[in-house]
């Protein structure tokens, strides 16, 4: 087995929820997570500064001596790939393949709705997968209020039902959706008391760990526990939060410089 550690990011704790189901599948992997809480959220900037920030943090983990980058943001991985994993020598994985995949599979009627930031929806990425993996009818809607939601824990009751109702009252019928942002599988409970039991609600972060151990092309690993560093550029207190939320993740939380991450895409830019 490499005993390279396998590289993590999103703009903030939302990749946390693809991190706790990367740790279930691959138990004996390290890895390094990186949350970009200084420049968080990439869900309201341009997908140009958004490809940007995906390629500094992923010349950074490279840096920092990654086999494997997980991008796990949806914003950053309909931003940046696959360009981004064009330019690297290391397997670089996005999150919106593996939902499209698990989504049409578990689609009977094949009409399957997707939610998530507005750049991502403005991409079109997801949007173009369905329809190229086979949906007959695919309806699509940003939802901005949920990440400040879940960012301050507000993942259940009043608020969370009033901002899941206020996104999702109003929709074309589906029967299947993706939660299209890493933030999201925290509000599942209250998305899924909303849309029924007819709608099947699908986990981006669940999707991506049960294909990880193939993109990643990673070794079959031998019996040991693993190791998780977990790293932000900025603020913490709610990155702390979502730990304890999320639960199953934890130890120190150490902040790394902004400049740490513009020095490193520099570097290679100057390597070519
Ligand atoms: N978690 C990010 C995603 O999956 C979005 C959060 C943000 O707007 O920064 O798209």
């Amino acid at each position: 087995m490499d005993p390279r550690p396998i590289g993590v990011f999103d703009s903030g704790v939302g990749g946390l929820t693809v991190l706790k189901e990367l740790v279930k599948v691959l138990p004996a992997e390290d890895f390094i997570y990186l949350g970009d809480t200084a420049r968080y959220p990439y869900g309201s900037q341009s997908r140009e500064v958004v490809a940007r920030l995906a390629r500094e943090i992923t010349s950074y983990l490279v840096e920092c001596g990654v086999k494997a980058v997980v991008v796990a943001c949806n914003t950053a991985t309909a931003s940046a790939m696959p360009q981004l994993a064009q330019e690297f020598a290391v397997p670089v994985m996005g999150v919106i393949d593996a939902g499209v995949k698990r989504a049409v599979a578990a689609s009977r009627i094949g009409a399957i709705g997707v939610i998530g930031t507005y750049v991502t929806m403005a991409s079109g990425a997801y949007q173009q997968a369905l329809w190229r993996s086979g949906a007959k009818q695919v309806w699509a809607r940003a939802c901005p209020l949920f990440v400040p939601l879940v960012e301050e824990g507000l993942v259940s009751g009043e608020m969370a039902r009033l901002a899941v109702a206020h996104h999702l009252g109003q929709r074309e019928p589906v029967d299947a959706l993706i939660l299209g942002c890493t933030h999201y599988p925290l509000l599942k409970g209250a998305i899924g008391e909303f849309l029924g039991p007819q709608v099947t609600l699908i986990d981006s972060a669940e999707s991506v760990a049960a294909l990880a151990p193939e993109e990643l092309r990673l070794d079959p690993a031998p019996r040991r526990e693993g190791r998780v560093q977990l790293q932000v550029t900025g603020e913490d207190r709610q990155f702390r939060a979502m730990l304890d939320l999320i639960g199953g993740i934890g130890g120190p939380v150490e902040r790394v410089r902004i400049e740490r991450l513009q020095e490193a895409y520099a570097r290679r830019a100057r390597q070519g």
